[in-house]
């Protein structure tokens, strides 16, 4: 019998989809992996029950539950977002997600109103920082003793942009 060449696959779909509670033993799987201090379960219940804008990413259309990606969690009041949390999973990190990601959260953050965005992130943290100066934030400050660390505290840059 010969061969049948197979097309490629094609590279599957990727959808955004609000953050649920069903979402969350995926989130903290990540979460786990890629933060020395991680996020609780508590912290993702509490930014749900707050309404915070939660988004997640998955491989997959649109109602298809694939592999979790990228999640990030925002918080708007009145004219100003506070990006609290953007993660990519281990696995899928340095393909573009961590850019998209954002760029979701900045439009959300926009179709709510919030004209600014602003958030923290380690000093020893050098990948996303890279991301977020790439993206065109800027460096506003220092919050002295912001972060738990190993053996101590760590401050945390605060970062800031116009949407
Ligand atoms: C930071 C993070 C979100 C970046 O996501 P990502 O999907 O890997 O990043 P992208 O592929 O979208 O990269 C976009 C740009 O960010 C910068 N960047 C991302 N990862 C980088 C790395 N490891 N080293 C240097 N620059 C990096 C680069 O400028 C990159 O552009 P390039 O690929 O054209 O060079 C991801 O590494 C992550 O989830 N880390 C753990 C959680 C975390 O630290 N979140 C931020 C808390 S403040």
């Amino acid at each position: 019998m010969s061969a049948v060449a197979l097309p490629p696959l094609a590279s599957p779909a990727e959808h955004f989809a609000p953050m649920l509670a069903r979402d969350l033993d995926d989130v903290l799987r990540i979460e786990d992996r890629v933060y020395p201090f991680p996020w609780t379960r508590g912290n993702f219940q509490d930014a749900l029950s707050a309404g915070y804008s939660s988004w997640t990413l998955r491989q997959g259309e649109r109602g298809v539950r694939g592999d979790m990606i990228a999640y990030a969690v925002v918080m708007i009041a009145v004219d100003e977002a506070h990006l609290l949390n953007l993660s990519v999973s281990h696995d899928w990190q340095r393909g573009g997600y961590g850019w998209r990601m954002l760029e979701w959260m900045a439009q959300q953050s926009r179709d709510h109103g919030a004209h600014s965005m602003l958030l923290e992130v380690r000093p020893s943290n050098l990948p996303a920082q890279q991301l977020y100066e790439r993206y065109g934030f800027d460096r506003i400050g220092v919050r002295r003793g912001y972060y738990p660390a190993h053996g101590g505290r760590e401050d945390a840059v605060v970062m800031r942009i116009a949407l």
